[in-house]
């Protein structure tokens, strides 16, 4: 039994109501039961967070150092501009999935560019908010592996 760590950026607090054409119409605890549900079948424990504050979420990625055995991530703004997320990956010693709601390649030029993609595990993009429970799916058989 691991931890998998589900970590959320800005904005995803309004997912339901913040441009449903987009992102559907679940809300972020819609999300949490969805990742709960996931990690207890496969047998680990799940930390959930959201922050509209990149410091939060580069200290939550830290405090993961030797404690979460894997990371699942939607940085959401943040992927288009974070160094600091991504240098707090980088010391990050599992495997990480990148995950998006929408398929970012599908929309506007700024999101086409991620500074996390070139070093996680795998992203997935474009799946709904299905993709919270596949990039689960993708962390634990990656820890499973060892
Ligand atoms: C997002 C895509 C980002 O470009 C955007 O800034 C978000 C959400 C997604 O889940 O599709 O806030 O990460």
């Amino acid at each position: 039994m691991g931890l998998i760590c589900v970590f959320n950026g800005p904005n995803l607090n309004l997912l339901g109501t913040r441009e449903p054409e987009i992102y559907g119409h679940d809300t972020l605890d819609d999300v949490e039961s969805l990742c709960a549900e996931k990690c207890r079948i496969l047998g680990h424990a799940m930390r959930f967070t959201q922050s509209n504050s990149e410091g939060d979420l580069v200290t939550w990625i830290q405090e993961a150092r030797g404690k979460a055995d894997g990371i699942v991530i939607n940085p959401a703004a943040f992927t288009h501009t974070s160094i600091a997320i991504r240098d707090a990956l980088a010391a990050f010693d599992g495997p990480f999935v990148e995950i998006h709601i929408s398929n970012v390649h599908a929309r506007e030029s700024f999101r086409h560019h991620s500074y996390l993609s070139d070093i996680a595990a795998g992203v997935i993009v474009g799946c709904g908010v299905a993709g919270y429970g596949y990039a689960i799916d993708a962390v634990s058989r990656l820890i499973d592996k060892g």
